[in-house]
């Protein structure tokens, strides 16, 4: 891996994914998204970690896209390359990803934010679709979950114009679940990756895919899908042990089964 770095167990369960092209704003390249997606699928399917956090450094998340990797391509280029298959594959991953975000996450840094599942900014945290000035405009999800996280009005108007939402505005609109001070943002976030990591891991990723449902269906069709999950939570060695602790007022000891 060139552009990741992967560190294990920075808390029990936890591991860390850290976009590591300081010099360019940590801007996602095509080898830097596809390590990202072999890191993620690799972690997906590691029994030890429970809970992803992916994160850049205090000066950028993400500052989009590599822009001089793009300037050149024409349409057929960008087809043939087919980097969304990578951002799909990211998107379908069964663990929770928390996104620790300082600083830029501009463009497709601010898209892969959003792909993750919830994010924790600094105080300097500063989210835009900035694609709008450099003669394109949003591609990997940007129209489509900052619409769903905003609002019409205030997604319609960052696109268009470009501006940034600070962390604040961000927190105030549901974009980000808590800001921060800056000294501190990685640790906020591996204290809820922990938090979530201690639940038992089959029910964490069986309630995520129900969260994201409600996204891609209808009331009716999403309560449906939400009561089978229920229902196969009770085939879970942790669903008795969870209930078994509650009456017997005890610790619960999940062991993913
Ligand atoms: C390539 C980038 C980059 C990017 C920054 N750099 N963003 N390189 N692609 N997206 C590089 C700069 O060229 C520069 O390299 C170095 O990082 C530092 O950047 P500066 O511009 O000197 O820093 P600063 O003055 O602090 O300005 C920060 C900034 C600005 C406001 C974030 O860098 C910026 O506007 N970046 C582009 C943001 C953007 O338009 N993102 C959307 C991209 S399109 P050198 O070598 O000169 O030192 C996109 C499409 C997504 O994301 C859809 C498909 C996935």
């Amino acid at each position: 891996m060139e552009h990741i770095l992967l560190e294990k167990q920075v808390r029990p369960h936890v591991s860390l994914i850290r976009l590591n092209r300081p010099q360019q704003l940590n801007a996602l390249n095509l080898q830097l998204m596809s390590e990202l997606r072999d890191t993620i699928q690799e972690l997906d399917q590691d029994q030890d970690t429970h809970v992803i956090v992916v994160t850049g450094d205090e000066k950028a998340f993400a500052a989009g896209a590599d822009i001089k990797q793009m300037e050149g391509k024409s349409s057929v280029d960008m087809l043939k390359i087919d980097q969304f298959n990578t951002w799909d594959q990211i998107r379908k991953t069964k663990k929770p990803i928390i996104a620790a975000v300082s600083g830029f996450a501009l463009g497709g840094g601010c898209e892969l934010a959003m792909t993750c599942d919830m994010i924790i900014a600094s105080e300097s945290a500063k989210f835009g679709q900035p694609e709008i000035k450099i003669g394109t405009m949003p591609g990997a999800g940007g129209t489509q979950r900052l619409t769903r996280a905003l609002g019409k009005a205030k997604a319609m108007e960052l696109v268009l114009t470009g501006d940034f939402l600070s962390a604040e505005e961000a927190l105030s609109r549901g974009l980000v679940n808590k800001i921060v001070p800056v000294e501190i943002y990685l640790e906020e976030a591996f204290e809820l990756a922990a938090r979530i990591a201690a639940m038992p891991p089959i029910s964490v990723q069986l309630a995520k895919e129900s969260v994201n449902q409600a996204f891609e269906v209808g009331l009716s069709q999403g309560l449906v899908f939400e009561r089978k999950n229920f229902y196969l939570t009770f085939s879970t060695e942790d669903q008795k042990e969870g209930m078994n602790a509650f009456i017997e007022k005890r610790k619960p000891n999940f062991r993913g089964k």
